[in-house]
Order: structure tokens, then C-alpha cells, then sequence
């Protein structure tokens, strides 16, 4: 790894683990719930967030420009929920992104789905790309509806970003995790998903980082959460300091909701 390139890495980590909140999903489900107006979502949360997973539109319009938390910037989409999702191009350049001092891009690959090899391409462009300049490329793992969330496919998915060059994958939990992890030469993340009562999901980021993922890359369960602050320091004290889903909700007791 060149220095730029690690410097960038290690901006997203503390300790070796990283909570990114994930807010980028209105570029292709629009302004989803929890996300109707991002700057009021983000705003409160930005101080408990490793970095901040979005696209530049809601960059340059939702958050302030002396905010100093790392950016990772969502450079593939293109796409809609009203159509097929995998048919993803590279919509914002390299120069953008060190123009907007990313300190890694963010591109989706949809290993198994129709296009399959235009989004493994994105992905390659963007790796090339950052090995130029010294910019990290997370590999995100969409996963098409037609697939099984499977150690198997989630394996198969997570290896083929690392061999393209991948600096960091992020994927789902699934059953046999550690193969998933094990498999791929890259440190993995994990998404947190479609929103599920808050210490199922805390459960899952546990069980995930005990099973060697580096941390979470987490969205809708903390923005969709009936206390989105309690939430995302609930996640901070699973990845960070290792707590159980019982002791994080625990110390946030009284504002998530109880089994
Ligand atoms: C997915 O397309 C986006 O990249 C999201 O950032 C990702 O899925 C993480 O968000 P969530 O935790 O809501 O799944």
C-alpha cells in the first residue's frame, strides 16, 4: 500500500474496527424513510460515526464542509428501484472524489445478476484508478433478489471483489460467516440491512465482529430506529469495545425500545 492510500485506511479505523453510517440509499430508493431530509437525519449522528458512506449530492447539500469525519463516497449507481438494479455505471470520477477529499469510494458489484460483469468492471475502473491516485475502494456486495444470502454466494462475491483489487469489502452476516471471512484477503464489513427490532440488529453486528469482520457499515437500523443517537452508540460499544447486544442495548437503556 502506498502512504496515501494507508493514510486513507487508517482514517476510517480506530482500533482496527469502524462504525461507517451508511446514508446513501436514495440513490436508488429516493428519499427512503428516516432519510426524507438527510442533513436532519446525519447532523446528530456524525459525532458517534467512524466516516460517513454517501454520494457527493447529499455530500455538498447536507453536510458542512468543516466537518472533518472521513467521507466514503458512493461512486457507482445509475439505477433505480423501479429497474433493474445491477445495471450500475461509475457515476462520479476519481478526481471528484479527491476533489471532495474522500477517504475511500464506495462500488456496488452484483456478482450473479444480469450484469454482473459491467458492475466487476465499475469496480476494476475504480480500483485502477485508486491505485493512481492512493484511494481506498470498498467493494459493496449487492445482492440480487434472486440470490440466497449464503456463505457460499457472500463468499463467492466478497473473494472475487478482493482478487480485482478491492482494499475493503462489505457484505451481510450469514450463517458460517468466518468462511466468508476467511476467504477473502481483505478486511470485510458488514451491512446492517433491512431495519429489525435494535438488539436483533446489535446481535448481528456482534456475532459478525466475533466472527472477524472489522466493523459495520450500517444504515437503515440506526437512521429508522425509534432513537437513532442511542443506536449508533449501542453499535459503537459492540464494535468498539466489544460488548454483548445485551450490555450495548443496556447502556442505552430507556430510550430502545425492550424485547
Ligand atoms: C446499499 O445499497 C447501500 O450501499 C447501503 O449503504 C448499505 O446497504 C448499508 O445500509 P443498510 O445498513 O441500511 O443495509
Amino acid at each position: 500500500m502506498t502512504w496515501g492510500l494507508q493514510n486513507r485506511v487508517s482514517r476510517l479505523m480506530k482500533d482496527g474496527h469502524t462504525v461507517m453510517l451508511a446514508v446513501d440509499h436514495g440513490y436508488f430508493q429516493g428519499p427512503t424513510t428516516g432519510l426524507e431530509n438527510p442533513r436532519k437525519t446525519v447532523t446528530p449522528l456524525l459525532p458517534y460515526a467512524d466516516s460517513l458512506m454517501l454520494t457527493r449530492g447529499v455530500l455538498r447539500t447536507s453536510v458542512d464542509a468543516d466537518q472533518t469525519l472521513p467521507i466514503v463516497l458512493r461512486v457507482s449507481g445509475g439505477t433505480s428501484i423501479l429497474k433493474e438494479l445491477s445495471d450500475e455505471v461509475v457515476t462520479t470520477s476519481m478526481e471528484e472524489a479527491i476533489r471532495l477529499n474522500a477517504s475511500a469510494v464506495a462500488v456496488s458489484i452484483f456478482v450473479g445478476s444480469e450484469h454482473e460483469k459491467e458492475t466487476l468492471a465499475n469496480l476494476s475502473e475504480m480500483v485502477n484508478a485508486g491505485e493512481r491516485y492512493g484511494m481506498p475502494v470498498l467493494a459493496v456486495t449487492a445482492v440480487g433478489r434472486e440470490m440466497a444470502r449464503d456463505a457460499r454466494y457472500l463468499g463467492l462475491a466478497c473473494r472475487i471483489a478482493a482478487e480485482l483489487g478491492a482494499n475493503l469489502v462489505k457484505t451481510y452476516y450469514c450463517e458460517d460467516f468466518r468462511k466468508v471471512v476467511d476467504g477473502c484477503p481483505v478486511p470485510v464489513i458488514i451491512a446492517g440491512g433491512k431495519k429489525v427490532p435494535e438488539e436483533e440488529a446489535l446481535r448481528v453486528a456482534a456475532s459478525a465482529v466475533r466472527d472477524g469482520a472489522v466493523g459495520v457499515d450500517m444504515g437503515r437500523n440506526i437512521f429508522q430506529s425509534s432513537d437513532p443517537v442511542a443506536m449508533i452508540k449501542a453499535v459503537r460499544a459492540v464494535v468498539h469495545e466489544g460488548k454483548d447486544a445485551e450490555e450495548a442495548a443496556r447502556t442505552v437503556r430507556g430510550s430502545l425500545p425492550a424485547r
